[in-house]
């Protein structure tokens, strides 16, 4: 099994903005950052339950499709969750409605207290404070021999890349400049050694960079 990361940044390396509001709980950017991605046919069907077959196929497609291949489990932030979006709400559920795409456990760091939640399609989350290599261990158990996803947001990725437990990250890096937010590589000097690099170049303009061990 492996430990993957898949993850939109901009030129200037953020993966995220941080002007997020309750009137727009994704940021003004989050959708030039994810347009390629959210575009792909693969996207359209897993995410937003849209039959209709429609969406980008290609480059942008095949690394979506691989994003959700072979994953036994995930790890996301609270910020991922949405739970510094909606702190207060007991009742909150994730941005995914009642069929995440996830299909598979997901464990979400967070300092706060909440019990699991049971979804349709396979994804239960559960929500745990504990260090990056205990959360790792669960969610290995969990998966079943299957790959492990680190899935965001910025500030998780960034930690479990420091601690040296990821073995494939693939960055999409859309043609955009950000200025502004949570940056994916600050602290991570020299993270390239001890990986292979593959790059490619979809016609949207997103380079996909991947680096393995
Ligand atoms: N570009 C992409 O592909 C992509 C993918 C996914 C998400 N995102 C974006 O990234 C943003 C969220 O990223 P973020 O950096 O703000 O937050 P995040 O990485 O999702 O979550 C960070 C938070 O998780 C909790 N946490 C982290 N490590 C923990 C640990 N070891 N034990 C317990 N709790 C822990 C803490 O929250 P508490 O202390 O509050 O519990 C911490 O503030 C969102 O805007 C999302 O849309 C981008």
């Amino acid at each position: 099994m492996a430990v993957r990361v898949d993850l939109n940044i901009s030129l200037d390396g953020f993966a995220t903005t941080t002007d997020q509001t309750l009137e727009d709980p994704m940021g003004r950017d989050w959708s030039r950052l994810v347009a390629a991605y959210v575009a792909t046919r693969t996207f359209r069907a897993r995410v937003l339950h849209d039959a209709s077959g429609e969406g980008t196929t290609g480059v942008d497609d095949e690394y979506a499709k691989a994003y959700f291949e072979e994953i036994g489990a995930e790890i996301m932030g609270a910020g991922m969750f949405g739970l510094h979006n909606y702190p207060h709400d007991p009742d909150w559920r994730g941005w995914w409605g009642d069929e995440p795409p996830f299909r598979c456990p997901v464990f979400v760091l967070t300092h706060a207290r909440r019990p699991s939640l049971e979804m349709s399609g396979g994804t239960t989350f559960h929500f745990l404070s504990a260090t990056p290599q205990e959360a790792l261990e669960r969610a290995i158990d969990a998966a079943g021999g299957k790959d492990v996803r680190i899935g965001g947001g910025a500030t998780v990725v960034r930690d479990f890349l420091k601690a040296g437990l990821v073995d494939q990250l693939h960055v999409a890096i859309a043609p955009i400049l950000l200025g502004r937010g949570i940056r994916l590589w600050d602290g991570l000097w020299e993270l390239e050694s001890g990986y292979a690099v593959k790059a490619e170049c979809a016609p949207s303009g997103t380079i996909h960079l991947t680096f393995r061990r």
